[in-house]
């Protein structure tokens, strides 16, 4: 634990050289992309439309709610942050996120 959302959020932004939009951080999060594999368009495959809700895997694992809100844990360990986003926007997008989609995500996730 060694980092804050609002922390990363500025990092972030600090990277993009652009303020962080939260608005742009839901649509990214709703869209289905379709540009990843076939079986993962979106982020919501997993995380389910309500980030405060629990998701879960392809395999059906548990995974915990995504909104700090409702997980304190969340966006709380830059490794892992940094470890998810490059595995899953691999997965959905079929290449990174960028400094300021992550910033955008982050800032929606942490107003709700
Ligand atoms: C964890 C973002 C799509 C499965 C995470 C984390 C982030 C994230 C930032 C770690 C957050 C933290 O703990 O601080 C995203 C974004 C997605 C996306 C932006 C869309 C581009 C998916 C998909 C799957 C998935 C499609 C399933 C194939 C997981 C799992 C974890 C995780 C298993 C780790 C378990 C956990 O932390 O509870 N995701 N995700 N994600 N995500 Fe996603």
């Amino acid at each position: 634990q060694d980092t804050s959302p609002a922390k990363l959020i500025a990092g972030y932004e600090a990277q993009s050289g652009k303020a962080a939009d939260p608005a742009a951080g839901r649509a990214f999060y709703l869209a289905a992309h379709g540009t990843g594999k076939p079986e993962t368009p979106s982020c919501t495959t997993c995380h389910t439309k309500s980030p405060k809700a629990s998701g879960q895997t392809r395999v059906g694992k548990v995974i915990d709610p995504l909104a700090p809100s409702a997980n304190r844990a969340r966006f709380t360990d830059s490794a892992k942050v940094e470890k998810w986003f490059g595995r899953n926007c691999d997965s959905v997008l079929g290449r990174a996120c960028t400094a300021a989609e992550k910033a955008n995500l982050i800032a929606w996730l942490a107003s709700l």
